[in-house]
């Protein structure tokens, strides 16, 4: 049995249209997506800002019913058999706001403990297990308010694992933190599959991230599944380019040589795509007549990041 099945899943939401239209409009935030997950599987959903992850989440966790399609997870239907899903599930929702910031760490998990009837015995064991394991044993006495963001969030997941579930729900684990409190983070992800044999599918718009964690990533953009596969599979799409990197300013917002815009911080836009060798003095040429200042051209590494705009012809954070 597989941990998670996804069959052709749809959403639409409703979109708010102004008075005095009062036709209902629909939005297809996702179009029809499929994907499995094995048991013990680390399972990733990578795509940009709206693209549907959490949506997914929140259907394959029973917060949000689909439109059409069907989900199971560990072979409940999450619809039709909602409480055995429930039971067997737990979830770290994106920007965690469910801790609460009055109690202590140990009162937070002990409240959680409760309402999952874990026998107080075994709470108590498992509370010290999880604060010890998200490095928190010694701070446990500690008012969540006073907590940073990097131990909100490791607090949040042993929140997540205090009902021992078999398929853990992760969504943007990492965002907003600070880069030690990431790399906790996503050692801890690991140890829960490799150690605990926990199946975890967890959404990011990280690439590194996907990369480093992932036993198989599924890009998601604009509501569709556009790749799936391994880290190493998906970048053999692009194993034979040559991806440029091309820092300016003045850019004059588009170019004919298909590079994506990837960022854009204090007036120096960074492009990147893949670019035959011969083409480079043409971009070169092209930016400096439009009045663009060219500072720096790389050849780089290919990375996940390039799949995406080699699949959608744009950057993963545009
Ligand atoms: N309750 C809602 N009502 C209407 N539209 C919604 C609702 N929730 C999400 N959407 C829209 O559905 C699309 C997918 O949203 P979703 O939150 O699943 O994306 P996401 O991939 O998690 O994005 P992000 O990276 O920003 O978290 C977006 O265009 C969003 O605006
Ligand atoms: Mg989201």
């Amino acid at each position: 049995m597989k941990a998670i099945e996804v069959k052709n899943l749809r959403k639409l939401y409703p979109k708010k249209i102004p008075l005095p239209f009062r036709k209902v409009e629909w939005f297809e935030a996702l179009k029809g997506i499929s994907f499995t997950v094995k048991r013990g599987e680390l399972f990733g959903l990578l795509g940009p800002n709206g693209a549907g992850k959490t949506t997914t989440i929140k259907i394959l966790t029973t917060l949000l019913e689909p439109t059409s399609g069907e989900a199971r997870v560990l072979g409940y239907d999450v619809v039709k058999e909602a409480r055995e899903v429930r039971k067997r599930i737990n979830l770290v929702a994106e920007g965690e706001r469910t801790l609460y910031w009055r109690l202590t760490a140990y009162e937070n998990l002990r409240y959680f403990a409760s309402i999952y009837y874990v026998p107080k015995r075994e709470a108590e064991e498992r509370i010290e297990e999880l604060l010890k394991m998200v490095g928190l044993w010694e701070r446990r006495n500690d008012l969540v308010m006073n907590y940073s963001r990097g131990m909100k969030q490791r607090l949040a997941i042993a929140k997540a694992l205090i009902n021992d579930p078999e398929v853990l729900f992760l969504d943007e684990p990492t965002l907003g933190l600070d880069v030690q409190s990431a790399i906790f983070v996503r050692e801890l992800v690991k140890r829960l599959v490799e150690e605990e044999g926990k199946t975890v599918l967890l959404t990011t718009h990280y690439m590194h991230e996907a990369e480093e964690l992932c036993d198989r990533i599924a890009i998601i953009d604009h509501g569709r599944i556009i790749a799936l596969d391994t880290p190493e599979g998906l970048k053999k799409l692009v194993k034979d380019e040559t991806i440029v990197e091309v820092r300016v300013r003045n850019y004059p917002g588009d170019n004919p040589f298909g590079l994506a815009k990837v960022s854009e911080e204090n007036g120096v836009t960074v492009l990147r795509g893949s670019l035959d060798e011969e083409d480079i003095p043409k971009l070169v040429e092209f930016l400096v007549r439009r009045n663009a200042k060219v500072l720096s051209v790389e050849v780089k590494e290919p990375t996940l990041e390039d799949v995406f705009i080699k699949l959608t012809g744009r950057g993963l954070r545009d």
